[in-house]
């Protein structure tokens, strides 16, 4: 409610979410981030937040289990948070009425992706991006087609028309998956380059699927841009989720969302589908949307904060590591083929710094000497990881 009565503007109410916890509670965490790797490894790696709860979630989950609201999800509420959501920070009206319930993003991009191709069918997707995007597509038969990023970290609309003349080729179906902010570069697509996108994929009759569950982390004063929301996207799809801007990849529960044009093929999801989400996660997430967006503001400066610390002291430390902040996201893409230790520095950083960052060959071309160093934690472990890292060139 904060947000309607004009807090928006003001300086963030909510305490850094990033400065709460201790390295000893986060070690107490059943989950990914913290549990994969030896405990004398920092973990900068896998899409968690070191970051307690946002005080509406909570409170909403907790009132969940006190009455036992354990069952089935019912109702618009989630897709209703979300729209007044985007219509207050993107200026952008959703229609609930064309949204379906999906257990997560990534599941709702392959669902997607069966009701718009076939087996053998290409998605079209940009390097370097989430691994997972090449695991799931090719897990359900598709193939991929590469369209890399330039070297300023944007679509190339020339490399992106290629890819769709040879994924269409043959008169075949076939999807373009965006990432909207982009995974792992934090680039936010301009309103002007996804009407671009949104032109040619009609030219070649390629579907588009925006993931845009990084949509919530754009930084203080940069614009995101709802894909649905340009002129000529009216057959294309969105996925998006509270899960990464409030931390709750483990409280299951995303959004499909599709332009008017696709409304009738969204329609036809199967049934079963909306069954693979959490009712817990459908109450978070709403929680979330609705009422947490104090708290987002709070982690977005925190992270801003945080990579601006980042770049100061690779500067000091490690000088021949390149990081061009991205506008969106809480990662840092660092180019580390200056150091000289080949494909995967992660690797290095790891056996001889003892910190865990994702390894750039993962996000397939544009990759290799990279690595993607998580954000999303305290200052005092962004320095740690710095620190961490210069050991292990020695
Ligand atoms: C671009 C992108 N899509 C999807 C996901 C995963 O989302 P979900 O857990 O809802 O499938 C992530 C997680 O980091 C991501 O970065």
């Amino acid at each position: 409610m904060g947000r309607m009565d004009g807090i928006r503007g003001d300086a963030p109410q909510e305490p850094n979410p990033l400065r709460r916890l201790t390295p000893d509670l986060l070690r107490r965490r059943t989950s990914m981030k913290w549990r994969t790797y030896a405990p004398d490894v920092l973990p900068l790696w896998v899409a968690e937040m070191d970051v307690p709860l946002a005080g509406p979630v909570a409170r909403a989950l907790t009132r969940a289990v006190e009455i036992g609201d354990t069952g089935y999800a019912h109702g618009p509420d989630y897709a209703e948070a979300l729209a007044s959501f985007a219509r207050e920070r993107w200026g952008w009206e959703a229609d609930p009425a064309r949204a379906a319930l999906v257990p997560d993003v990534m599941l709702g991009v392959v669902e997607v992706l069966k009701l718009v191709t076939g087996p053998g069918d290409a998605v079209v997707v940009n390097p370097p991006v989430y691994p997972p995007f090449f695991l799931f597509v090719r897990h359900m038969d598709r193939r991929i087609v590469e369209a890399p990023l330039d070297d300023e970290h944007r679509v190339d609309l020339a490399v992106l028309e290629d890819a769709f003349r040879s994924a269409t080729a043959g008169g075949r179906r076939a999807a373009y998956l965006l990432c909207s902010p982009h995974n792992p570069t934090g680039t936010v697509h301009t309103a002007e380059e996804l009407a671009a996108v949104a032109a040619l994929a009609e030219r070649y009759g390629v579907r588009v699927i925006a993931d845009e569950i990084h949509a919530p982390l754009v930084s203080p004063g940069v614009r995101f841009t709802p894909y649905l929301s340009v002129p000529g996207a009216g057959r294309g799809f969105s996925l998006m989720s509270a899960s990464k801007g409030w931390n709750l990849a483990g409280a299951k529960a995303a959004l499909a969302l599709a332009g008017p044009d696709a409304a009738a093929e969204l329609a036809a999801l199967p049934e079963e589908v909306a069954h693979g989400m959490s009712h817990l996660g459908f109450i978070a997430h709403t929680a979330a949307f609705a009422e947490a967006g104090p708290w987002l503001d709070a982690l977005l400066a925190g992270l801003a904060e945080n990579a601006a610390l980042l770049a100061d002291l690779l500067g000091e430390r490690l000088p021949g590591v390149r990081y061009r902040p991205g506008e969106a996201t809480f990662f840092a893409w660092l180019d580390c083929r200056a150091l000289g230790l080949g494909e995967d520095p992660a690797a290095r950083f790891l056996q001889r710094g003892r910190v865990a960052v994702n390894p750039g060959p993962d996000f397939s071309t544009g990759g290799a000497g990279h690595v993607r160093f998580n954000l999303a934690t305290s200052p005092e472990l962004v320095a740690e990881g710095v620190r961490r890292m210069a050991t292990a060139l020695g």
